[in-house]
């Protein structure tokens, strides 16, 4: 379906996110006809350019970064018709009154604050002053949100003394993938799982994001996060909410959002000992966390696993295990909800047994997974063995085409003025509050993360965090 025209104004216009994802995620949805023709995009940024020179730039990004560009080369000139550059100093004053000519009137705005944190304030509070801000317009950041919840409420009152809280979009870009959306359509589609969701019927939950990548490139800011602020207190976070969350009464932002807040709100505090920290380390070679992050001293971890409690009805007794990791087997995220053995077993024991298990898998090879135990064929005796049902979404719908990013999706929600796969500003904040001790705990302590091997499955401390408990993590496969 088509949106409405509207005018989006790029913060950071030449920047990294900009040119690989935010600029090809636009042109693949007017590529299909979603985004129309007389949708304006004006990108700023602090460079002296001309219009000509950011087309060129933009061309060459989209032939490099979408894939859809090469082949649809019409497509490509007409998109970029729709492209306009503003040089603006958006510490500074100089070019807010040429970005408000070249807004029209009565239009949808959506500006993209794809910035660096600091700026936020600052470019809300001249977007308000200027009066290029209006009552239909909208304002989207990027994560970090905050360091803490401190540095979060600082950022939340900065967007909220210049906007409405229902103009505000904080993008979390695990919200835009279609398997975590899936998630919810899984739980509350069905009529199948939801008796069986809870401490009654599931034992535990894992939820694992492990990627294959080190911190290469990208070491200064990694360095100042660690994978807890990186990955945990957003991305993890929001599977834990998605996975855990009571059915909404019905699918609006605000109903979603109420339900997971709640799930932030029922966390219970973590021990120090239900969490491991971890840090990649190479025999010889250079390619340990250290040479990446170019701190040597460094204690911030890539790796982090915590043992997780939720105290309400439906959750109390089954522990929620988190793990998430730079340079690990393999790029692999999934949630196993491991269901509990039956009350009483009649059958000989079997050797290894796991039980049932519903395995989502997130990315790649998205997909379901149910681990059932059978009777091992053959007539000796009556021996137990397990088998999977498995069910790839691809092969399932026959739909093998590339999948829709998830920028591509949280994008066009901005401009039709949904909020429901973004964070709303007291989400954020329960987030960190949760973090925060758990942080500041670990410093206290003054420990280092255990090192681990790049390319295996984290610490040895992690797999005991489930050993002591007569549980195991699923391996991480490619
Ligand atoms: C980002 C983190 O938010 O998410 C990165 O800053 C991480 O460190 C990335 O690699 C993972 O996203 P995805 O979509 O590749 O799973």
């Amino acid at each position: 379906i088509p949106v409405d025209p509207f005018d989006l104004v790029l913060f950071g216009g030449t920047g990294d996110l900009a040119r690989r994802k935010i600029l090809p995620g636009l042109f693949h949805r007017f590529a299909v006809g979603q985004m129309p023709q007389d949708a304006r995009i004006i990108c700023t940024a602090r460079s002296a350019m001309d219009r000509a020179a950011f087309i060129e730039l933009t061309r060459s990004s989209l032939l490099k970064f979408a894939s859809a560009a090469k082949e649809n080369s019409s497509a490509l000139e007409s998109f970029l018709q729709t492209i306009d550059y503003v040089q603006v100093d958006a510490a500074g004053q100089d070019g807010w009154d040429a970005l408000s000519k070249a807004l029209r009137p009565d239009m949808v705005r959506a500006f993209y604050l794809s910035v660096s944190p600091s700026l936020f304030g600052p470019i809300a509070h001249k977007l308000n002053n200027h009066g290029i801000a209006t009552p239909q317009s909208r304002i989207v950041v990027e994560k970090p949100f905050g360091h803490d919840l401190e540095s979060a409420k600082a950022l939340n009152a900065d967007l909220r003394g210049n906007f409405e809280e229902h103009q505000i979009y904080r993008i979390d870009h695990y919200l835009g993938k279609e398997t975590v959306q899936n998630l919810m359509a899984l739980r509350f589609a069905n009529s199948l799982w939801e008796p069986l969701w809870n401490s009654t019927h599931v034992d535990h939950v894992q939820i694992t994001v492990a990627e294959s990548l080190g911190v290469e490139g990208r070491g200064e800011y990694y360095d100042r996060s660690g994978a807890m602020r990186d990955m945990v207190q957003n991305h993890l976070m929001q599977l834990l909410c998605l996975t855990a969350m009571e059915p909404p009464s019905r699918f609006t932002p605000d109903a979603v959002r109420d339900e997971k807040v709640k799930v932030i709100e029922a966390l219970e505090p973590v021990d120090q000992s239900d969490i491991v920290r971890g840090q990649y380390r190479a025999q010889g070679e250079e390619g340990s966390y250290h040479d990446h992050s170019g701190n040597p001293q460094s204690r911030t971890e890539s790796f982090v696993a915590i043992k997780v409690n939720i105290g309400n009805w439906r959750w109390a007794g089954t522990p929620f295990y988190l793990r998430t990791g730079k340079k690990l087997r393999a790029r692999s995220s999934e949630i196993a909800i491991v269901f509990r053995d039956p009350p009483h077993m009649i059958f000989p024991k079997m050797e290894g047994r796991r039980g049932n298990a519903m395995i989502i898998r997130l990315q790649p090879d998205e997909g379901i997974t149910l681990r059932n135990t059978i009777k091992e064929p053959g007539p000796g005796g009556f021996r137990l063995t397990e088998v999977s049902m498995d069910m790839t979404f691809a092969d399932a719908l026959d739909q093998h085409a590339e999948p829709q990013d998830a920028y591509e999706r949280l994008i066009m929600d901005v401009i039709r003025g949904d909020q429901t796969l973004f964070m709303r500003g007291d989400e954020v904040e329960a987030a960190w509050a949760w973090a925060d001790p758990l942080i500041e705990g670990w410093q206290d302590a003054g420990r280092t993360p255990a090192p681990y091997d790049p390319g295996g499955s984290g610490p040895e401390d992690a797999l005991m965090l489930l050993h002591r408990e007569g549980r195991r993590w699923r391996e991480i496969m490619a």
